[in-house]
């Protein structure tokens, strides 16, 4: 494999000390199309930016003189422990971000004790995924499809396989338009265009890579084989039509916890509960969906006052730091999940950048807990409200 010295992932391990570095080293390794589509969000990006804002307005008031030398970062999420209050999200096509794809990603999180969340669009199949970590905490995020008969045939298969959530994403009625993709003629598969050839040459790593990459499958869609499937072609086939009656037959189908998956409304994630359902996962998609949609962050604090403290929350969208997770618990969420850090830290150092990536949010998330006089993640969700303000 070609490596370029002074971009090689080695040096990318050693020196990261941010998930802005990992950022960075992902827009050096990525052709611009592919980076674009991983980093940016829909139409002005006025979520994908309000999402990180949101996150930085809170400024910490710390406990004074509290014995932190031994904080436990573990916690309970949907009745499973983990090693943190921290999981990875669904995101579709990994093999194009790197040729080691979904196993890769859901092996480091499986070594650092993470649920990580298999999406419908993933390149690596239910099973296969199960195959590479079988003792792991595995998560299948759901795409509703016209098809119910497919629909009903992935969530089986996902009982089958040992994956004991699922996530039913339900902000993806339409496809959010996003203008970079558009703008680049960016497609999946991608396509060999006048900019793609140009890029050969500067993105060699890349691109051997891509040449020995097994076929880039939709491998959830079709047990066939997707050959001539194209995001576009599969996007159309989600439901628009998609109502609460689905996601009750579902529950009705499924024997784990089901989460919905968007951005919920405090009067929505009340119905989810009344209808059964384990939690909610506030997500805006990181800003690739309804743009001006709110920032998940800022739903958290209504939506569990409005469901009580059993029912879980979850939310992701803009956390880049660890002290981005003690913000969202203080508000009342039980754990955060990151969606393009892992992608940028996989695209930069493959499986080694994604543990690493993970490494450094949990190193961040402890000093954070130990400065502010926390010990344990219930104690930061039980003072919570003292231990956050809003920065005017
Ligand atoms: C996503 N996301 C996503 N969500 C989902 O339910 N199914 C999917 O297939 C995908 N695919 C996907 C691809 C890429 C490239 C990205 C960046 C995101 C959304 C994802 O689960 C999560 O909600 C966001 O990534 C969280 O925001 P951050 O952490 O990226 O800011």
């Amino acid at each position: 494999q070609i490596r370029l010295p002074e971009f090689g992932r080695d040096r990318v391990l050693h020196r990261a000390r941010t998930v802005e570095d990992f950022r960075r080293a992902a827009r050096r390794a990525l052709p611009r199309s592919v980076f674009d589509y991983v980093d940016g969000g829909a139409d002005e990006e006025q979520s994908l930016r309000g999402n990180v804002a949101a996150f930085r307005r809170r400024r910490f008031v710390p406990n004074s003189l509290v014995d932190v030398s031994e904080p436990d970062l573990s916690t309970t999420v949907l009745g499973r422990a983990i090693a943190a209050p921290l999981g990875l999200a669904p995101t579709g096509y990994t093999r194009m971000i790197s040729p080691l794809g979904e196993p890769a990603v859901a092996r480091a999180a499986a070594a650092h004790g993470l649920p990580y969340t298999l999406s419908t669009m993933a390149t690596t199949s239910l099973e296969d995924l199960a195959g590479f970590v079988p003792h792991a905490e595995r998560w299948f995020q759901l795409y509703v499809w016209k098809d119910r008969t497919l629909t009903d045939q992935l969530v089986e298969r996902a009982e089958a396989a040992g994956y004991g959530v699922l996530e039913i994403a339900i902000d993806t009625a339409v496809s959010g338009y996003r203008v970079r993709d558009v703008k680049n003629g960016f497609t999946i598969p991608p396509a060999l265009t006048l900019s793609s050839l140009l890029d050969i040459g500067t993105k060699p790593g890349y691109w051997t890579g891509m040449l020995r990459n097994p076929a880039l499958t939709f491998a959830n869609v079709s047990s066939g084989g997707s050959a001539g499937y194209t995001i576009e072609n599969i996007t159309q086939q989600f439901d628009p039509a998609v109502t609460w009656d689905d996601v009750a037959r579902l529950r009705a189908r499924f024997g784990g916890k089901i989460v919905l998956k968007g951005p919920v409304s405090a009067r929505d994630a009340v119905r989810a509960k009344d209808l059964g359902l384990d939690g909610v996962h506030l997500s805006n998609h990181g800003g690739r969906q309804l743009d001006r949609a709110v920032a998940p962050v800022d739903l958290v604090a209504g939506v569990r006052a409005a469901v009580g403290e059993e029912f879980t929350v979850l939310v992701d969208s803009g956390v880049r730091h660890g002290a981005d997770i003690a913000t969202a618990i203080a508000l009342g969420a039980d754990a955060c999940l990151v969606g393009r850090p892992y992608l940028w830290a996989l695209a930069a150092a493959g499986e080694d950048g994604v543990a690493r990536v993970l490494q450094l949010l949990l190193d961040q998330f402890r000093r954070t807990l130990q400065l502010l006089g926390v010990t344990t993640v219930e104690q930061l969700r039980r003072e919570g409200p003292d231990l956050l303000v809003e920065d005017p």
